[in-house]
């Protein structure tokens, strides 16, 4: 079983992620920590309360985290995930609450306490994720893995320059980057080749509730989907990165996150010029897209049959 930690900001594909998680047996969720992203931090809070229960996560921790961005404006992405940040799905009212403490707490001491173990997975702004860097840099160390789903080499969401998690905290991100370890780097590059297909929607739709979340982000969003495909589950990228890394293919590189520019603060620069010791992330060119929904919707299939 490989063991991860969870920081998001449901938002739907930090859902479908979630799901992902939850679906896959060889995974073993050992806390899910919340930002403020997509939605402010009340409500991805609660949205990761309420996909605990509906995923069947039982008693994993879900702990809160930081508000906002280390020193910039917060940026939203409502426009993406709708108000509740969950697009237009609802899901049953969670019995349990939150863990106490903070999650930069919770992550530090969850990593402590089990060296090597623990792979932690950020599909949101990285701000509890550099908060935990600079309260205690051993958790480089600790921690088995970083995997991120964040950043670009050649293309922004948000605007031009910037993916929507790295612009929302570029301080943030600066300093995950520059903390000593390799990020793994599952970029716009290859999640924007995750998309919701027609076939895929058709696999879908035989999944009862989990179909409906499944559904909603194409429905909402873009409308009737076509056979071009609909929208991208960028954050699940990750956690099939962690499932199996064989679907990527990753070249080693040198990510540098610009925080100045007036039009290209959030960028994700990237030098894929640099020796394998120089580099301080490996960043993800291409995935192998079949293989991906395989994956994702047989953990699905599962989670639907239980
Ligand atoms: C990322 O931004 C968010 O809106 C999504 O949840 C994902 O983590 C994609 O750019
Ligand atoms: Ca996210």
């Amino acid at each position: 079983m490989k063991k991860v930690l969870i920081d998001c900001d449901p938002g739907i594909d930090d859902a479908l992620a979630l799901a992902l998680a939850a679906g896959s047996p060889s995974l073993d969720v050992v806390g899910i920590t919340t930002v403020g992203g997509n939605v402010d931090l009340p409500l991805t809070t609660a949205n990761a309360l309420a996909l605990r229960e509906f995923l069947e996560l039982g008693n994993v921790p879900v702990t809160p985290g930081s508000a906002g961005a280390l020193l910039r404006e917060t940026v939203r992405a409502s426009r993406v995930h709708g108000t509740t940040g969950l697009g237009d799905v609802v899901l049953p009212a969670p019995a349990l609450g939150p863990a106490d403490g903070h999650a930069v707490d919770f992550i530090v001491d969850t990593l402590k306490a089990a060296p090597g173990e623990i792979t932690l997975v950020a599909v949101g702004p990285l701000t509890n994720v550099a908060l935990a860097v600079r309260r205690e840099p051993r958790v480089v160390e600790w921690a088995r893995d970083l995997v991120i789903m964040g950043g670009s080499f050649t293309r922004g969401n948000h605007n031009p320059a910037a993916e929507f998690n790295i612009l929302a905290d570029p301080e943030a991100a600066a300093i995950v980057f520059g903390a000593g370890w390799t990020v793994k780097m599952l970029g716009l590059d290859v999640t924007l080749t995750a998309v919701v297909t027609s076939d895929v929607l058709d696999r879908m739709r035989s999944l009862g509730r989990l179909g409906e979340l499944l559904l909603a982000p194409a429905a909402q969003f873009y409308g009737v989907v076509t056979a071009d495909g609909g929208p991208a589950i960028h954050d699940a990228c990750a956690v099939a990165y962690v499932l199996d890394p064989s679907l990527f293919t990753c070249v080693p590189a040198v990510v540098n996150v610009e925080t100045a520019g007036l039009y290209t603060r959030g960028m994700t620069v990237t030098d894929f010029k640099v020796t394998a010791q120089d580099a301080n992330a490996l960043v993800a060119t291409s995935m192998d897209v079949k293989g991906f929904w395989d994956l994702v919707l047989g953990a699905y299939e599962g989670l639907a049959g239980r």
